[in-house]
């Protein structure tokens, strides 16, 4: 019996140290503070995306846990690399075709139910996307002259390893 125990710790914080040693939580400094789309749609993506497409991730007490650090650690890192909205304006300058691909894509995952991941979801309950926010946010893109129907150049491929 003791000898399990002392397995099960031992086991615990080789996972708590593993977090710890791969995933620092900081957050790197490179901020974007202008308007990503409009004050409606930008408060909502910083309530539901941010935490994971941002340099602004707030991490709660429990990040600090084992596993949940490695699980969300992952998730950030993965996020960020997929869209980060603090380097909205490189992307703008570097590749304005980018800014339309990732609204369709945001849409996209959203309209889906695929974003907010919904682990992330089951602690924030607040971050849900509902419907009439996608509707408000589809309005917004025509209102912007933001057209994610229009079919892209790259549409067809895996287009990550095409236009960075
Ligand atoms: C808990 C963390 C988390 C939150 C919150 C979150 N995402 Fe994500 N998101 C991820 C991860 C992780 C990936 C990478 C998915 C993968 O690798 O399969 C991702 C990928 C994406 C992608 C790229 C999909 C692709 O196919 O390349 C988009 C777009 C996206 N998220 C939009 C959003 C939007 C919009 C929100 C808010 C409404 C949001 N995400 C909230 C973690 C998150």
């Amino acid at each position: 019996m003791k000898r399990n125990l002392l397995r099960l710790l031992a086991v615990t914080a080789i996972v708590w140290l593993a977090g710890e040693i791969i995933y620092t939580r900081e957050n790197p400094e490179k901020k974007y503070t202008g308007v990503i789309l409009d004050e409606t749609t930008d408060k909502l993506l910083k309530k539901s995306c941010f935490d994971c497409h941002s340099n602004e991730t707030v991490y709660p007490w429990y990040s600090r846990l084992p596993g949940f650090s490695i699980v969300m650690g992952h998730h950030v890192v993965k996020g960020r690399d997929h869209l980060n909205f603090s380097n909205w304006d490189v992307i703008k300058e570097k590749n304005p075709e980018k800014i339309v691909k990732l609204w369709k894509e945001i849409v996209e995952e959203i309209d889906e139910g695929e974003m907010p991941v919904a682990s992330y979801l089951m602690l924030h309950s607040d971050a849900k996307v509902s419907k009439a926010d996608l509707d408000a946010i589809r309005q917004s893109l025509v209102d912007n002259k933001i057209d994610i129907t229009k079919k892209g150049k790259h549409d067809d491929d895996d287009d990550d390893h095409h236009d960075d």
